[in-house]
């Protein structure tokens, strides 16, 4: 498969059941790690990787999404009426970083609808998908080690981590095997296995590159776990089809769509963030 991969999806019409009742009524993926959205790191990482055609699939009570990459006229003239200049160029840069197409999802049917719903945006070119709540940290951004996998190959690309054995029933778990020029070839994939039963430890976590093919296999997707339709399904039959290569994440990984999760990246990035992290960490010691 030929063509630039300049396209990518964001998902970002689940419930956020994990996070009632914070995700009641404003979108999970506004959550803040220190000073900023989830999102934004999301579509950050996705411009650093050269992905600027942006789709998001937003759902109802989702409006603050598309607010957040808007001009705010108003804010705007006022931080530089009152001399705020860094702030003014942050808020300004925010609502210039990219362009953003939003497709709406009318019902929460799954991840795999959300991403089909991005299909006429998409078209038949190669494109990203990042799920914006699961939080990466990389020096090489995780949408761009995938991009070298995929231009180096042409095929779908999925991102993945190793995770200890007693929590495989939480992810995506794949079955992958090593190919001669140091790839890694997924075979089959599953959905939450239950503990003992699955085939690696090897987990998907929120990061990918499709061919255009999985917009006809997720059209023929049944719901499957949960009632929903999983991308998962869809994903391991496109890796009956044609191959797809599983690269392992070098980086830090946070599952913010959960308060723990959601907490440690706060901590972490906060220790980091050059004016507050002194202070919150002198703060963070005294409390422990
Ligand atoms: P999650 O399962 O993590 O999200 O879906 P969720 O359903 O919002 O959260 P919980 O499990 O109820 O707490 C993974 C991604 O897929 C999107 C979510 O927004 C999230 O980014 N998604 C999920 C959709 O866009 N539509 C859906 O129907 C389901």
């Amino acid at each position: 498969m030929t063509g630039t991969l300049n396209k990518i999806v964001f998902p970002t019409a689940g419930l956020g059941t994990r996070f009632l009742p914070a995700t009641k009524a404003s979108p999970k993926e506004m959550l803040t790690i220190v000073d900023k959205p989830l999102i934004q790191y999301g579509v950050e990482e996705a411009l650093a990787s050269g992905m600027d055609e942006i789709i998001m699939v937003t759902g109802r009570g989702k409006r603050a999404i598309e607010d957040h990459f808007d001009i705010s006229a108003e804010l705007e003239a006022n931080l530089k009426a009152a001399g705020k200049d860094a702030l003014y160029k942050e808020v300004s840069r925010v609502a210039r970083m990219a362009e953003v197409v939003y497709v709406r999802q009318k019902q929460a049917l799954g991840l795999g609808h959300a991403v089909a719903c991005a299909e006429h945006w998409v078209g038949d070119e190669p494109f990203g998908v990042a799920l914006a709540d699961e939080l990466i940290i990389a020096e090489i951004p995780a949408m761009q080690q995938l991009r070298q996998v995929h231009e180096q190959t042409g095929c779908s690309v999925i991102g993945l981590m190793q995770v200890p054995s007693h929590l495989v029933n939480r992810y995506g778990i794949v079955q992958a095997e090593q190919q001669a020029n140091g790839l890694l070839q997924l075979k089959d994939m599953v959905e939450k296995p239950p503990i003992g039963e699955a085939p690696s430890d090897l987990a998907i976590i929120g990061r990918y590159i499709f061919t255009p093919r999985l917009f006809e296999l997720l059209a023929d997707t049944k719901p499957g776990k949960q009632g929903e339709i999983q991308l998962t399904d869809a994903v391991a039959r496109l890796a009956q089809e044609e191959p797809v290569y599983g690269v392992l994440i070098d980086g830090k990984r946070f599952d913010a769509g959960n308060p723990l999760g959601f907490l440690m990246a706060n901590a972490e990035l906060g220790m980091l963030d050059p004016k507050i992290g002194a202070d919150f960490a002198t703060f963070l010691r005294r409390l422990l």
